[in-house]
């Protein structure tokens, strides 16, 4: 399965990504409410650093037999970087979650931006089964 859309670079663009990401995946035994939390991430993020630049963003989302990658492309230069917030702090959060949740996450160039992206090995419901059983992750 893949699927993939160019979105404006707007906040409204965000819940318009979670309805696509849950169309993409219907049918699926994934993880969804999971891998939607961790797009939003990815998104929230490009909205606010990509639009002084040319207005969209990139998604992509592509399930394989053994992995489910999401790519989301921006055109900021900036990269990300993991932060370390205190409790006093109210972000700073977004990509700890990603880490969390997937199985790894990273950030590569591209020719205008960079593409920040995410893996889930394996089959992704069954690693939300470990999870709540408390055997992966936190
Ligand atoms: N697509 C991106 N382009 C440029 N900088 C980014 C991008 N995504 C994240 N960052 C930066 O990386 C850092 C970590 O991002 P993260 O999503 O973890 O926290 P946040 O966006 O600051 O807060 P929160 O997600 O909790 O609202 C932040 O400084 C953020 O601005
Ligand atoms: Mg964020």
């Amino acid at each position: 399965m893949s699927a993939a859309r160019d979105f404006a670079s707007r906040p409204e663009s965000v819940s318009e990504v979670r309805a696509f990401t849950q169309d993409a995946l219907a049918g699926l035994d994934l993880a969804v409410d999971d891998i939607v939390l961790c797009v939003s991430e990815l998104v929230t993020n490009a909205v606010r650093h990509s639009t002084a630049h040319d207005g969209t963003f990139h998604l992509d989302i592509r399930v394989d037999r053994d992995k489910l990658r999401v790519e989301c492309h921006d055109c900021g230069s900036k990269k990300p970087t993991l932060l370390t917030p205190s409790d006093a702090d109210e972000g700073g959060r977004g990509l700890l979650l990603v880490q969390a949740l997937t199985s790894r996450w990273g950030v590569g160039s591209r020719p205008a931006g960079k593409c920040v992206w995410f893996e889930i090995d394996g089959d992704p419901s069954v690693l939300q089964g470990c999870r709540r059983a408390g055997r992966v992750g936190s």
